[in-house]
């Protein structure tokens, strides 16, 4: 069955046998240049990767994620000859531990918990392998609970905040990549160190924007090889609004209230909880 989950330590996952799979990422090979893509789910994975993926020279290319689920696309992954892009939802802890003995670059994105769940929500709703969850009430109890694929999102950013002053780990945010694209972009290739123009930046900007993307996503058939997220390889279902601030059509003052508690609560010690002040 497709749209069962499992529990691995403690966290929800997509693929079939996480166990086995998560402990053969201990077998990983990380190479000194990889870089890796870290997200909590539905926080920017594919707009990031299409930037990275979209700079000139870079000689880079964007995998498939580590913990896919399939041995075919993990063995590929030793494959590639360029410099790789390695997206992957996991926290810092489920990390193969060699990605962090060899110091690989790593970008962690994040965006505003109230937008991630509603952006997780529907992607629920729209993607076969999820479960079937009937209405917004029930799914964001389940978020806050952190019985949603790949765990708690209070657990996943404080597990990589930890780690933020690693002159390694970039983090960036959806927020500020919607507020100045190219100026997120120049932040990007310089912690990746590759040299691009102004004019590069911007052009890489136009072609990253939402409605390019989600265009450009439409008119692709679908293909495994684009997968850059282990819960789906169907790009249309990751496009959907795009927006900043869209959990307002869907938080009840209670709601909003009762998430802000937990908020507050668990983000108490976290400097990047300032960032997603509503
Ligand atoms: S996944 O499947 O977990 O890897 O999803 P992820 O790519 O992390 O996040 C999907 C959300 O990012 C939005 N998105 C974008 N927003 C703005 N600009 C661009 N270019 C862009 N590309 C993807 C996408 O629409 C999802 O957010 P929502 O709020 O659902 O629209």
């Amino acid at each position: 069955q497709l749209n069962v989950l499992h529990k691995f330590k403690g966290i929800l996952f997509s693929t079939m046998s996480s166990e086995e799979l998560l402990n053969s990422l201990d077998s990983f090979d990380a190479r000194e240049d990889d870089v890796f893509l870290v997200s909590y789910p539905k926080s920017g994975t594919h707009w990031v990767a299409e930037v990275i993926g979209s700079i000139p020279n870079a000689k880079m290319t964007v995998t498939s994620p580590i913990e896919f689920g399939d041995i075919s696309k993990f063995e590929e992954l030793k494959m590639h000859s360029k410099r790789r892009v390695i997206p992957t939802h996991l926290n810092y802890d489920m990390l193969p531990r060699n990605i962090k003995q060899n110091q690989c670059k790593i970008i962690y994105v994040i965006r505003n918990p109230k937008d991630t769940a509603v952006s997780l929500f529907h992607y629920y709703r729209d993607n076969p392998n999820l479960p079937c969850i009937e209405t917004w009430a029930v799914f964001l109890e389940l978020f806050l609970r952190g019985d949603v694929v790949y765990g708690s999102w209070f657990d996943h950013v404080l597990s990589w905040e930890k780690h933020k002053d690693n002159k390694n780990i970039l983090i960036i945010s959806y927020e500020e990549m919607k507020k100045d694209l190219s100026k997120s972009i120049r932040k990007m290739t310089t912690f990746l160190d590759i040299n691009v123009s102004d004019s590069e930046i911007n052009k890489i900007a136009w072609k990253t924007s939402f409605n390019e993307m989600k265009n450009n996503a439409a008119k692709e058939n679908h293909d495994a090889n684009h997968t850059i997220c282990a819960l789906t390889s169907n790009r249309n279902l990751v496009f959907r609004k795009g927006a900043v601030g869209d959990w307002i059509n869907y938080f009840t003052s209670k709601q909003k209230r009762v998430f802000d508690e937990l908020f507050t609560q668990r983000m108490k010690h976290s400097e990047l909880a300032n960032h997603f002040e509503d």
